[in-house]
């Protein structure tokens, strides 16, 4: 019989920006979308339902939420426990480019070995790593397309052109979100039920269990 080991893995702020970036995410990519595209439009429209300046309204709040969480898993990367740094998992060292690609050939169930971790494997970190860029991009097109007569944000997103430039950024970016979600709570349900860690669970109490050495 297997014997498993309680370890602590995430933080409580860790678990906290987990929850707010999930759900802000949720409520951004559904009120962007209707910005882009009022589908109630023609029929409540005009009328005393403002159905548009609720969504914007919606939109502005999820953001601030959503740009919050973004800086404290970024201060997190540096100054969170062992296994929330950012060097515990991106591919810049020997053990992690080998954990990267074992990852990649059990994941495409080319072999059933692989290394277990307490923290994310090299592979889920990457693509975390990606999105919180691509999450620092979103915020600064947001606030960019929200306050056009604030110096500092339009210095800021210059960067990415003019406002209809970064308003098109902005929009692909909403897709990125959209399927990242959609493939990471696949990747996260079939890793649960692979490997009995209790990964789904840690995301809410920060345990997780690993085989005890004997
Ligand atoms: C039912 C919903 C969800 C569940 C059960 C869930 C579960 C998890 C778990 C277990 C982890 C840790 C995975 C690991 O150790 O590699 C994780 C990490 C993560 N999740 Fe979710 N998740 C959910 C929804 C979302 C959504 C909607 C998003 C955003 C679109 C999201 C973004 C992230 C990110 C960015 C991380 C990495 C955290 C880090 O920076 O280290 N999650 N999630
Ligand atoms: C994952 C995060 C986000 C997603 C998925 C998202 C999605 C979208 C989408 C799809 C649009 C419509 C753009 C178009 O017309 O094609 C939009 C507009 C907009 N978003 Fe976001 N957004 C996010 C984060 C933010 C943040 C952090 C802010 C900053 C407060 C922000 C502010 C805005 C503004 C000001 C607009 C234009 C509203 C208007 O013209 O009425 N967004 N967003």
């Amino acid at each position: 019989m297997a014997v498993y080991e309680k370890k602590y893995v995430w933080s409580i702020l860790m678990r906290i920006f987990h929850w707010c970036f999930a759900l802000s995410i949720a409520t951004l990519v559904i009120t962007g979308l209707y910005i882009n595209w009022p589908w109630t439009n023609t029929w409540m429209e005009g009328s005393h339902q403002f159905t548009m300046a609720y969504m914007r309204w919606a939109h502005f709040i999820a953001g601030m939420i959503f740009t919050c969480a973004v800086i404290i898993r970024i201060y997190l990367w540096f100054f969170g426990n062992k296994y929330e740094r950012i060097w515990d998992f991106i591919p810049i060292n020997k053990r992690n480019i080998k954990n990267l690609f074992t990852t990649l050939l059990y994941y495409a169930y080319i072999t059933d070995s692989h290394e277990h971790r307490l923290g994310h494997n090299a592979l889920a970190g990457s693509s975390y790593c990606l999105t919180l860029i691509l999450a620092v991009i979103q915020f600064i097109t947001g606030f960019y397309l929200l306050y056009p007569e604030s110096h500092f944000w339009v210095s800021l997103g210059s960067i990415f052109g003019t406002q209809q430039e970064a308003r098109f950024i902005h929009h692909i970016l909403n897709w990125y979100f959209a399927w990242f979600a959609v493939v990471h709570i696949y990747i996260v349900i079939w890793n649960d039920i692979k490997s009995p860690e209790g990964l789904i669970s840690s995301i809410f109490d920060g345990f997780k269990f690993a085989h005890k050495e004997h």
